[in-house]
């Protein structure tokens, strides 16, 4: 296992909501330890595993829009104010949002206004397993292109703007070729294959080195839990194994202007990045993950965060914060307790939830555990 030790760990020490979903005002005043959660259904948990996802870049762990994060029946606002620490570095950064503020949240860091939450990335990170990515590994591929695409966010914020813009010329590509509105001229389309071509092929690649760096880490986690073998599916993907990546940027475009016809009947773009796959294998069982048990689905997407937070801690220099919803109460016994043992190792402070504090015990003092209820967190030990 890679000495992780000798790295510092982000952690949150101070963290205040206001008008934040179920919560009006909630302080929480946490040690650089884990952090686990316990209450009954419905008593704030995931709410405050989001307000923490919230301090890092991105759209938090529900991917909500700012507006639905707003308390039912208040004003429309919330803020999530915090202070982060990492290793001798200190950084308090405030989140919220304003109606008036259109779709963005504000983000302020050491008091000064950020352009958006990408500026957290600067010195923040965080990885997370919710019970929403249970059927990941069993479902189409959109989901996991899309957790792909966050690890890959991780290692390069422009990687988001770039598969943005992928997908924005994508849409305006397919109005053109039906004729929605504008008359579909020859140059513009070409213009906007081209932009397909460089922004798809720059996404493929991230894609491929982010499932080489997951791989690498994952291969330096704990054996306690079955490790994944990843794959990537995709004409784009394969053919960067084999080609420089113009001369791919120069297939996909000639292969767009090629499909032209099909996409005009059939609506969409029948190639490009867009239809790729995250595959996911049991590697001890040379098994599709799809074809596997429930809880072996579980704990392999548990060994793909812990290997997601390793990758970004070697990438990075530093250890993010691990947000797990609900996975404890998925696990036996004894890989409870190889988790929280995994998440020493991983020395990450890690927000963990279950609606039973036995869940926990396995943990012993290394967690700080506190009850949630009623718009509370109370500490318990
Ligand atoms: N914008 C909002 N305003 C007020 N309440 C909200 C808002 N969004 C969600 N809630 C409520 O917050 C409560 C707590 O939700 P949360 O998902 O945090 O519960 P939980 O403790 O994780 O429960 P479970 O164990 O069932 O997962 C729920 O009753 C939910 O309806
Ligand atoms: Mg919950």
């Amino acid at each position: 296992m890679s000495a992780l030790k000798s790295i510092s760990s982000l952690a949150v020490v101070r963290l205040r909501l206001t008008g934040f979903r179920s919560y009006g005002h909630l302080a929480l005043d946490p040690e650089k330890r884990p952090v686990a959660l316990f209450g009954p259904n419905g008593a704030g948990k995931t709410n405050l595993l989001e307000a923490v996802s919230l301090l890092a870049p991105g759209r938090g762990l529900r991917r909500a829009r700012p507006l639905e994060l707003a308390q039912k029946d208040g004003n429309g606002g919330w803020a999530v104010a915090a202070s982060l620490v990492c290793g001798a570095e200190r950084y308090d950064v405030g989140t919220g949002f304003e109606p008036g503020d259109g779709e963005r949240r504000q983000v302020r860091i050491d008091g000064q206004s950020a352009r958006g939450a990408t500026a957290l990335s600067g010195f923040s990170a965080a990885v997370w397993l919710t019970p929403a990515m249970d059927r990941l590994l069993a479902e189409g591929p959109g989901a996991r292109r899309k957790l792909l695409d966050r690890v890959a966010f991780g290692f390069d914020p422009g990687h988001a703007g770039r598969v943005t813009a992928y997908e924005k010329a994508m849409s305006e590509r397919a109005r053109l070729l039906t004729g929605q509105g504008m008359r579909a001229d020859a140059a513009w389309l070409s213009g906007l294959e081209e932009i397909m071509a460089a922004k798809g092929v720059a996404v493929a690649a991230a894609r491929r080195e982010a499932v080489k760096r997951l791989q690498e880490a994952m291969a330096q986690g704990p054996d306690s839990f079955p490790r994944p073998q990843l794959g990537l599916a995709g004409s784009v993907e394969e053919d960067l194994q084999t080609s420089p990546a113009v001369e791919v940027e120069d297939k996909l475009r000639d292969g767009l202007q090629r499909a032209r016809q099909r996409d005009r009947e059939y609506g969409g773009a029948s190639l490009g990045p867009h239809r790729s796959d995250l595959v996911v294998r049991h590697a001890a069982k040379d098994m599709s993950a799809a074809l596997c048990s429930t809880g072996e689905q579980k704990a392999l997407l548990v060994s793909l965060v812990l290997g997601w937070a390793r990758a970004l801690a070697d990438s990075r220099g530093f250890v993010p914060l691990v947000l797990l919803d609900e996975v404890a109460a998925h696990l036996d016994e004894l890989r409870r307790a190889q988790l929280f043992e995994a998440l020493d190792d991983l020395g990450a402070q890690t927000w963990a939830t279950g609606t039973d504090a036995h869940l926990f015990s396995a943990w012993g003092g290394r967690a700080q555990l506190f009850r949630v209820e009623a718009g509370r967190a109370i500490l318990m030990n």
